[in-house]
């Protein structure tokens, strides 16, 4: 028999080991399981940029260890000398990726805790620093677990997931968003079988979420992202759930590229679309979906992978890593503080109770 265990213990996306941070290279999976040190902010924006860790709440967690390694790095210099570097540090890591809100949630709250203590020697910044970034880390995992229990109510015994990117435990601190709720409906005794979107072009999906699925024996069927409209008008797919880079204040969700379409054909064929959001990835800020920042990457990501170049040279290329959906596509967003239905802006609102 099928062991579902929904088990996400073994991968810990990113760990704090003799005084440094190390993260899995999620570039070179599911090949090799390798784990690179980082040192300081600016070694820890470029693995955010390079892809090294990705999905929203992991960015938020590397951004926020980076800020603890600066301190760490410069508690022997000057308090002057210690601000610019760290200063140096936030505006490094602000750079390093623009459309995941967690990457500015989380360092939003290191500056909070470095500012609370501006008048203290560096070194005891140092250390909060580095305590608010462990609580960020741990604050993910019970997050994801409460998110998971709210979410795998929604899904019936047998149902068959589709899902897109990686929303998983490599995407946060541990156990997922979208894969969270599928881990817990897995622990909660149901049997789960999942479709994972390959996720042109980084394919996160291909490399990421299946091995993800296939490490704990959860049911996972790959297929290529132009196959999902097939299976829904086959009845091959009874809900979709995803996770999310950027949520706006009216519901409007960001997400990798291709999320929208996938929306769009579940209300088609009257399936659930639902998000798996922390509260962290909500921006009150943004009235609209319109005005999420939407990274362009690199041409190389679509014309060809790794060695392998398949496009015609010259040829011009886009390459928008995120989409947005209108809220009107959400079924619900699946948060920590519960499920909110057709979410707008007046839900969206209660749930940070205003
Ligand atoms: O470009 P990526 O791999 O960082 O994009 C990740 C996604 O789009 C995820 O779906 C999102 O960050 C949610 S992760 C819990």
């Amino acid at each position: 028999m099928t062991r579902t265990t929904g088990d996400s213990a073994a991968v810990q996306t990113l760990r704090w080991k003799d005084g440094r941070l190390e993260m899995i290279d999620q570039r070179v999976l599911p090949e090799r399981f390798e784990y690179r040190p980082y040192r300081n902010a600016v070694e820890v924006a470029d693995g955010i940029r390079s892809m090294v860790v990705r999905g929203a709440p992991a960015i938020g967690c590397a951004a926020a260890y980076g800020v603890a390694l600066e301190a760490r790095a410069r508690q022997g210099e000057s308090p002057d000398a210690f601000f610019v570097a760290l200063d140096r540090g936030f505006a490094a890591l602000a750079a390093s990726r623009p459309t995941a809100v967690n990457l500015f949630w989380a360092l939003a709250r290191m500056r909070a805790v470095c500012d609370a203590r501006r008048a203290q020697v560096p070194a005891s910044i140092a250390d909060a620093l580095l305590q608010e970034a462990h609580e960020i880390s741990a604050e993910d995992v019970r997050i994801n677990r409460a998110m998971g229990a709210h979410g795998a109510a929604l899904l019936a015994d047998g149902a068959r997931v589709l899902t897109h990117c990686n929303a998983g435990a490599l995407a946060t601190a541990g156990h997922g968003t979208a894969l969270g709720v599928i881990r817990s409906a897995c622990e909660a005794g149901k049997r789960i079988s999942v479709v994972a979107d390959e996720t042109r072009p980084f394919l996160q999906g291909a490399r990421l979420t299946a091995w993800e699925m296939v490490q704990e024996q959860i049911p996972v069927t790959l297929i290529t992202d132009n196959m999902a409209g097939h299976l829904m008008s086959r009845g091959e797919i009874d809900a979709v759930v995803v996770g999310t880079d950027r949520v706006a204040a009216n519901g409007d969700v960001a997400n990798k590229i291709g999320t929208y379409m996938v929306a769009v054909l579940a209300q088609r064929h009257g399936i659930p679309f639902y998000v798996a959001c922390p509260l962290s990835t909500i921006d009150r800020e943004l009235a609209d979906g319109t005005a999420i920042p939407i990274e362009e990457r690199a041409a190389d990501e679509v014309t060809g992978f790794r060695e392998c170049l398949w496009a015609a040279k010259g040829v011009m290329v886009r390459n928008p890593a995120f989409d947005v959906t209108p809220a009107e596509l959400v079924t619900a967003l699946i948060t920590e503080k519960g499920v909110v239905m057709k979410p707008g802006r007046e839900a969206i609102a209660r749930l940070f109770g205003a």
